[in-house]
């Protein structure tokens, strides 16, 4: 009876930390991916008319909550207007992707409310 008591913990031990691993694992795959779509953004040049956070320039915003992938894919393809039209050719689907995953890792900008210097003591 002691020893199967005993076991519990150990075994709750063994899953948080598979657990723990698991995650850690999968959060650092996609901060890789988001990396490499940021230097795909710059290199193929998005931030000339976007700026580097995707925050708008000559071209729009595109960041953060950039339009969802099939819909971001389709404008960057086939843009509507002024901007380049980027083959895949010149800009695979997976770089494509990547650049999606870096736009959608840029946080929002914080709320007025929340920036201490503009609260009133
Ligand atoms: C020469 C400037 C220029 C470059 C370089 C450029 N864009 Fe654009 N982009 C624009 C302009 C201008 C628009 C507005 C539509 C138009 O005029 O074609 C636009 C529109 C977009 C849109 C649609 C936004 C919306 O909400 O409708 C997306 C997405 C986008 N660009 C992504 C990209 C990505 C990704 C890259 C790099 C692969 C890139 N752009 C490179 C100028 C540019």
């Amino acid at each position: 009876m002691q020893s199967k008591n005993r076991q519990i913990p150990i075994a709750f031990a063994v899953l948080t930390l598979v657990a723990g691993i698991s995650i850690g694992t999968s959060a650092t795959q996609e901060d890789e991916e988001a990396d490499r779509g940021k230097k795909d953004f710059v290199e193929v040049g998005c931030y000339q008319c976007h700026g580097y956070q995707g925050q708008g320039g000559p071209g729009g915003r595109i960041a953060p909550k950039p339009l969802p992938l099939e819909a971001f894919t389709r404008l960057v393809r086939r843009p509507a207007n002024v901007m380049p039209a980027y083959s895949p050719k010149v800009l695979s689907d997976e770089q494509l992707k990547r650049i999606h995953k870096y736009l959608e890792s840029i946080p929002e900008d914080p709320e007025v409310s929340t920036l201490p210097a503009l609260s009133e003591e």
